[in-house]
């Protein structure tokens, strides 16, 4: 009876340590990803997104700088002379970049945010998705706009750009609490 009761308590144990391994090992795979969330900005809008994003998920945050920035005149959509109207009206503009070094190797997931420019995303980003090497990292987009929605930009990423592993795009004009709860539950 003894060595029934020991070998009923001995399956016992191991069943629940290796149930319990498994737990350890799921919430790894989480906080094992190494996240990057790259973004554009000219008046800070995706950049409170970006943040609040890379705050909730443990990510490095990097911003996609041009090498000469944007002013007030160049981001004058009525005006079909600023920069951002050359620049969005011409397909192939892609502006030089500035900003510090990035190592894309080092991430696994590289959330990218960006302003609605034209119903698509502004030309730096095109600059920026060119300039490195995503394979075998996904990609997930998010924007912030005067209400346009998403999905013309990710379409054309996803035109141009048909190698990149996409990730679902997400248009985040609501709280900086939205955008961490939105990246939480993608990653
Ligand atoms: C040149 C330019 C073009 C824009 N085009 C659009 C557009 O097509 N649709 C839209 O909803 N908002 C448009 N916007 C508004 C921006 O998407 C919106 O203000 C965004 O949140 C700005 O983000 P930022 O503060 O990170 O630069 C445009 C803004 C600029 C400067």
């Amino acid at each position: 009876m003894k060595q029934i009761i020991f070998i009923f308590m001995s399956l016992l144990c191991f069943s629940c340590s290796s149930k319990a391994q498994n737990q350890i090992a799921d919430t790894n795979v989480q906080s094992d990803k190494k996240i990057l969330v790259v973004y554009f900005s000219c008046t800070g809008t995706t950049e409170k997104a970006a943040d609040a994003i890379a705050k909730t998920v443990g990510g490095k945050l990097y911003r996609i700088t041009p090498a000469t920035a944007y002013t007030s005149a160049d981001l004058d959509w009525n005006n079909k002379s600023s920069r951002s109207s050359i620049e969005m009206t011409t397909e192939n503009s892609r502006p030089e970049l500035g900003g510090e070094a990035l190592e894309l190797k080092d991430y696994d997931v590289v959330f990218l945010g960006y302003p609605i420019w034209w119903n698509l995303c502004p030309r730096p980003v095109n600059t920026f998705l060119e300039k490195y090497d995503f394979s075998g990292k996904t990609v997930i987009p998010f924007a912030t706009s005067g209400g346009s929605s998403i999905t013309n930009s990710v379409k054309q990423l996803k035109k141009l750009y048909p190698k990149i592993t996409w990730g679902e795009g997400q248009l985040l004009n609501g709280s900086v609490k939205q955008a961490g709860e939105w990246a939480k539950g993608v990653i």
